[in-house]
């Protein structure tokens, strides 16, 4: 049984927003039985323009298209912080792919699926980035069914930021010389808007995440981003400005434009 003080409200807000903006069934079924599921998307949204509402259906739209354009190259998708993302479950791209998702919360999101009686595809295992990245996690997804040799896709969404910098590159430097990486798509904060805050909206946005004990501890430039995805063996690196995504998917840019970068980096081969 899952005690409701336990349950990380960051990673419940994002099926809330799905449910009541994108239609997305399976997200409604999940946090039906939660009242609080919604406490963190409100004051996120309240302390900057909506930001948490805006961020999960652009980062959304984003990601659906490249898994969508690179859908014929990959045969598995691995989802780092995959929370409860239902993408594996709803997109009819990833119908005939193997999924696994790694989250250092892996029991809650066992524990929600069962408590909420959801079925997901997803191969859900238990990872830190900030000190499980050893042969043992390979072992864990080959033991999941991963087959290390098949071309495989990463996503990390709304994620990289609760990781310090050093082990967001040692993470994907570790899976791409032991996994088939294809490409990846990711998105990150950006330096120049939170470090140091641009603004009060930005400051009242870290202070937030601060109290509820997930801080924000990496933030990028543009530039830092091409050159870890060059070191990583990457040939052809886009890196889009959130508003890109923000306006294509609400019609209009309510944040800054430039609060995060969305990357997509993939081998020239594909
Ligand atoms: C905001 S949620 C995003 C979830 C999902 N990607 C989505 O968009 O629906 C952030 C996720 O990062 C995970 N996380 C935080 N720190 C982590 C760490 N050190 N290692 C692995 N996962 C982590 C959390 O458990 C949570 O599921």
């Amino acid at each position: 049984m899952i005690k409701k003080e336990d349950i990380n409200l960051t990673m419940l807000s994002i099926p809330y927003v799905k449910s009541k903006h994108l239609d997305d069934k399976q997200s409604r079924k999940i946090i039906e039985k939660f009242e609080n599921a919604k406490d963190y998307q409100i004051d996120c949204d309240a302390v900057y323009d909506g930001f948490l509402t805006r961020n999960v259906i652009a980062r959304h739209a984003y990601l659906s298209e490249k898994i969508n354009k690179y859908k014929h190259s990959f045969e598995q998708l691995l989802i780092l912080s995959v929370g409860l993302d239902t993408k594996p479950d709803t997109l009819p791209a990833l119908k005939d792919k193997n999924c696994f998702g790694l989250d250092i919360a892996a029991n809650d999101i066992k524990n929600i699926y069962t408590y909420s009686q959801t079925q997901t595809k997803t191969k859900i295992l238990q990872c830190d980035f900030q000190k499980d990245i050893h042969s043992a996690l390979l072992d864990k997804l080959e033991h999941a069914g991963m087959i290390r040799s098949k071309p495989t896709y990463i996503i990390w969404e709304g994620g990289t930021f609760y990781i310090d910098a050093s082990d967001i590159y040692h993470t994907l430097q570790y899976l791409c010389h032991h996994l088939n990486i294809i490409g990846c798509s990711i998105d990150f904060m950006n330096k120049d808007l939170f470090s140091p805050p641009r603004h009060q909206k930005a400051k009242k946005q870290l202070q937030l995440v601060e109290k509820i004990g997930v801080p924000w501890k990496s933030f990028f430039s543009k530039e830092a981003l091409e050159k870890m995805f060059k070191k990583l063996g990457f040939t052809d690196i886009a890196i889009t400005l959130h508003g890109e995504y923000e306006k294509k998917a609400l019609g209009n840019i309510n944040l800054d434009e430039d609060i995060m970068y969305m990357a997509t980096a993939v081998r020239k081969e594909i």
